[in-house]
């Protein structure tokens, strides 16, 4: 059977990475960001093709329930059946908690948290009919341990682990793996927030088993081999890919 997924926020970054390592690995791609990064996210879509394989790019915003049904609906009609998602759009805007906005936490949660179960939500349907599924959400390892200023971000990642915890359960009945990939410190636009400074990056360099900032790359592993068959009897369960931050 052919296999198709979809990777949200997949236009640059560790999205990106995902969704090219999975074309590397035989599945058909429908790749998703807003609007803003149609030209970068048509760049990836082209780069799947190349290498042989089916790519999709699908506009939406996660945090929209219409925009992410319409969504699911596209990627369904187009590859007539959608096998693996990957939860990976996200946002990080920072601020301590005593001067947080109100919209700051709105908007992350709204991204992180309630977009991850949008988009669960409106391909569950699907997979339930098939009786096959493999979720994989990008949490962080700021879900576990956090940083300061982040604590409106760590709360979403948390809300992420639970939620998939949870998933796990309801789903497994019908053949639906779901679990979470937590990155550690890994060098994108997002990564930068914690990277621009050299003593920050020094110090978390240090704090890393392996003593270096991770790529994009380093997280594909993880989610394609949670995305295939050698993973059918994992569920519910969170992986830390961040060299050796928090060990476990
Ligand atoms: N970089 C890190 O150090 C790090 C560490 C732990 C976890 N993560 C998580 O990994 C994921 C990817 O992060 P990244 O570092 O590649 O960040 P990034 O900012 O480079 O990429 C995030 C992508 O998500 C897209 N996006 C944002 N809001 C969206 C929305 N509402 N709908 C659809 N797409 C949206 C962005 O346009 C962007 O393309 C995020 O969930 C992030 O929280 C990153």
């Amino acid at each position: 059977m052919h296999r198709t997924a979809l990777v949200t926020g997949a236009s640059r970054g560790i999205g990106r990475a995902i969704a090219i390592g999975l074309a590397r690995r035989g599945y058909d791609v429908a790749v998703n960001d807003i609007d803003r990064q149609r030209a970068a996210l048509q760049e990836v879509a082209a780069e799947i093709e190349t290498l042989g394989q089916r790519a999709l790019p699908v506009f939406a915003d996660v945090s929209s329930k219409s925009d992410v049904v319409a969504m699911v609906e596209t990627v369904e009609s187009a590859f007539g059946h959608l096998d693996v998602i990957v939860n990976n759009a996200g946002i990080l805007i920072s601020g301590d908690v005593a001067g947080l906005k109100e919209d700051f936490w709105d908007s992350v949660m709204d991204v992180n948290a309630k977009g991850t179960f949008l988009v669960v939500q409106a391909a569950l349907a699907g997979m339930k009919a098939r009786k096959y599924g493999r979720i994989v959400n990008i949490a962080s390892i700021g879900g576990k341990h956090g940083a300061p200023e982040q604590a409106h971000y760590s709360a979403s990642k948390a809300a992420v682990m639970g939620f998939t915890r949870v998933l796990a359960q309801e789903v497994g009945v019908d053949g639906i793996t779901a679990n979470c990939v937590c990155p550690g410190i890994i060098l994108t636009d997002m990564g930068r927030v914690n990277l621009d400074d050299p003593a920050i990056r020094n110090a978390w360099q240090e704090k890393t088993a392996l003593r270096r900032i991770g790529d994009p790359e380093d997280v594909v592993g993880a989610v394609a081999f949670l995305a295939s068959d050698d993973a059918a009897f994992i569920t519910g369960q969170t992986l830390n890919v961040d060299g050796g931050i928090v060990l476990s």
